[in-house]
């Protein structure tokens, strides 16, 4: 059983720390998600207007709500670097899907890999018994962040993925489960 929190958690990791939103992170939102490889690589919208951004903090606020995803903003001295989330929670199941993105200028440092671990450790600690993740079959960054962060890639989902482009791809699947907890 899943033992849904009452509100988003702080956790940290040294100088990262992952909170919920606040309606003040929302310019920081939109400047970072006008990053070209943010929206080559994850499902944020294109275009990406000031307002999406205002979008994202309802919408992250009604999942939380429904219990079917708790998102975190990834902060570092003070400055949002980083989105991190629990979605497509299934709670029958316990599984959830893990996905994040890094400002441009913050990447480099780690905060990926240290934010899905928070992030996924704090998933096992509520009683999810697998967090997986998908990337696009190029997505080496993501794919790296994953298994520093402890995941073990799985399998290929033939034809899983549509890209910006329309075409259709391959797309990996990655999982963690509570007894893997190995840095690689
Ligand atoms: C993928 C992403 C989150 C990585 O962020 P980051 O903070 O740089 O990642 P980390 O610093 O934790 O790096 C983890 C590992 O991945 C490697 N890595 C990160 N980006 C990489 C890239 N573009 N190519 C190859 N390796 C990369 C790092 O070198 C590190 O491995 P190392 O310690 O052995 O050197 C970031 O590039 C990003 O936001 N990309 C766009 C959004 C995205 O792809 N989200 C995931 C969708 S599935």
């Amino acid at each position: 059983m899943i033992s849904w929190p009452t509100s988003v958690p702080t956790l940290i990791d040294g100088d990262l720390m992952l909170r919920p939103w606040a309606t003040t992170d929302m310019d920081a939102v939109y400047e970072i998600c006008q990053d070209p490889t943010i929206q080559l690589l994850t499902t944020v919208p294109v275009p990406y207007l000031r307002s999406t951004a205002d979008d994202f903090f309802v919408h992250q606020q009604r999942g939380f709500e429904l219990k079917d995803s708790i998102s975190f903003a990834g902060v570092v001295n003070g400055e949002v670097i980083g989105s991190f989330a629990l979605h497509h929670c299934i709670q029958f199941d316990h599984f959830c899907e893990l996905g994040y993105w890094v400002a441009p200028n913050a990447r480099g440092h780690g905060f990926a890999h240290r934010g899905a671990k928070l992030a996924t450790d704090f998933a096992f600690a509520i009683g999810f018994r697998r967090v997986q993740a998908v990337t696009l079959p190029e997505n080496t960054g993501s794919q790296k962040t994953l298994l520093k962060a402890g995941f073990e890639m799985e399998t290929v989902l033939r034809q899983g993925m549509t890209r910006r482009d329309e075409t259709q791809t391959d797309a990996v699947m990655f999982a963690k489960f509570p007894h893997v907890d190995v840095e690689k």
